[in-house]
């Protein structure tokens, strides 16, 4: 039988065993030890920034930057609404109040203007964020300096949401290092993968020793257990940290074959009635997942057509403002009757995309979908 193609699988190097087994010959089997030292700073090498906190998953990183920031039950936060539900739900963890941006049409990420009029409704009714979520989607940067100036305006501080986009960057920096804090995911369907984990990434030293506190259940520095303040268990274990390390030594590589892939459907699909997802003048994108939207045809015929020759396509993210578990939510539109999220979700589709993908199984991919939408 036919291997079913999939959208995005883990890709290991060869690399990683040997530090796997140094942890096992070691014994530094816990969630310390010279693989989490020497992960984290290798990763704040490759990102240029001055330090790395890995954590169990890039939610934990993102529940730790809110609680760094300082935001407390009742508090406001903004997230980008066009994301992954992992980008918000650590608002939730902590009792804040949600508010919703949508998307800017030129990068499908959030849109500045929409920021822009959250923000001045907020202050108008005292009610300013304690911070604002900025997500990176599929891979692709939102566009952190015109967010920035309009965040710092307000004095909001930005945590971005690099979940998608580890390898790619902005204006020469790399995604991730364009706010007050940064996060990065290793999940199983990643650019590259611990199995599980995350990271956080800061130019500021007391945030990660901060974070690093509330990720070691808060215990505070005595000889005895004496705890003050609610923390977690939130750390990357030496084991994973040595499976990243030999993730990381390919990170770039991976990142160029994943941008191969999408200009691959790009040439393919030139003369089909398709829109990639943008990518910003002077970006480089990680091209996590090839995106697209499609201007008459339905996805979800499209996603049932792969699906029965075994390959496995998706819906894009549902916007957050349509998710019953935010119904109290508010949502800002890009222009007050435009939502351009739902639109995109409405119309989009993620095609497979892996580093490991085939290009056999890509020109395979590509017959299907230029027989069907030229059929149609
Ligand atoms: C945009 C986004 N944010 C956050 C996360 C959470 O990362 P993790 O699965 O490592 O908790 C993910 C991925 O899973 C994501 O895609």
């Amino acid at each position: 039988m036919q291997k079913r193609i999939l959208l995005s699988s883990p890709h290991m190097s060869g690399h990683e065993q040997t530090y796997i087994e140094q942890a096992f010959n070691s014994n530094w089997i816990t969630t310390l030890g010279p693989n989490v030292s020497a992960f984290e700073h290798e990763l704040a090498d490759y990102d240029q920034i001055g330090s790395a906190l890995a954590t169990s998953s890039g939610t934990a990183a993102i529940h730790l930057a809110l609680l760094v920031l300082g935001v407390k039950p009742g508090d406001s936060v903004f997230c980008s609404s066009f994301t992954f539900v992992a980008s918000a739900n650590p608002a939730l963890y902590i009792g804040a109040e949600l508010t919703f941006i949508d998307s800017d049409p030129a990068s499908w990420n959030m849109s500045p203007q929409a920021l822009e009029r959250a923000l001045a409704s907020a202050k108008k009714t005292g009610r300013l964020p304690k911070a604002i979520i900025v997500v990176d989607l599929f891979g692709q940067s939102a566009d952190m300096a015109a967010l920035t100036k309009i965040a710092n305006a307000y004095h909001v501080p930005i945590i971005e949401d690099a979940a998608e986009s580890l390898g790619a960057s902005y204006h020469g920096k790399k995604s991730g290092t364009l706010a007050t804090i940064g996060i990065h995911s290793f999940n199983g369907n990643k650019i590259i993968t611990t199995s599980g984990g995350g990271c956080l990434v800061t130019d500021q030293p007391e945030y990660r020793e901060q974070a690093l506190f509330l990720a070691t259940q808060a215990k505070e520095a005595r000889d005895y257990y004496h705890h003050e303040t609610l923390g977690y268990n939130y750390r990357l274990s030496n084991v994973a940290a040595g499976i990243d390390r030999g993730q990381l030594k390919v990170l770039d590589q991976r990142v160029a074959r994943r941008r191969e892939i999408f200009a691959n459907y790009q040439y393919a699909l030139a003369d089909t009635a398709v829109d990639f997802q943008p990518e910003l003048a002077d970006t480089y994108g990680s091209r996590w997942l090839t995106t697209l939207t499609l201007q008459h045809h339905d996805p979800w015929q499209l996603m049932a057509m792969l699906a029965q020759h075994g390959i496995e396509s998706r819906a894009l993210w549902q916007p957050l403002h349509r998710q019953p578990l935010f119904k109290n939510a508010t949502f800002f539109g890009h222009t007050p009757d435009q939502d351009v999220s739902t639109a995109l979700f409405k119309t989009g589709i993620c095609l497979p995309s892996g580093s490991n993908l085939t290009a056999d199984q890509q020109t395979q991919i590509n017959q299907l979908l230029t027989d069907w939408l030229r059929r149609r």
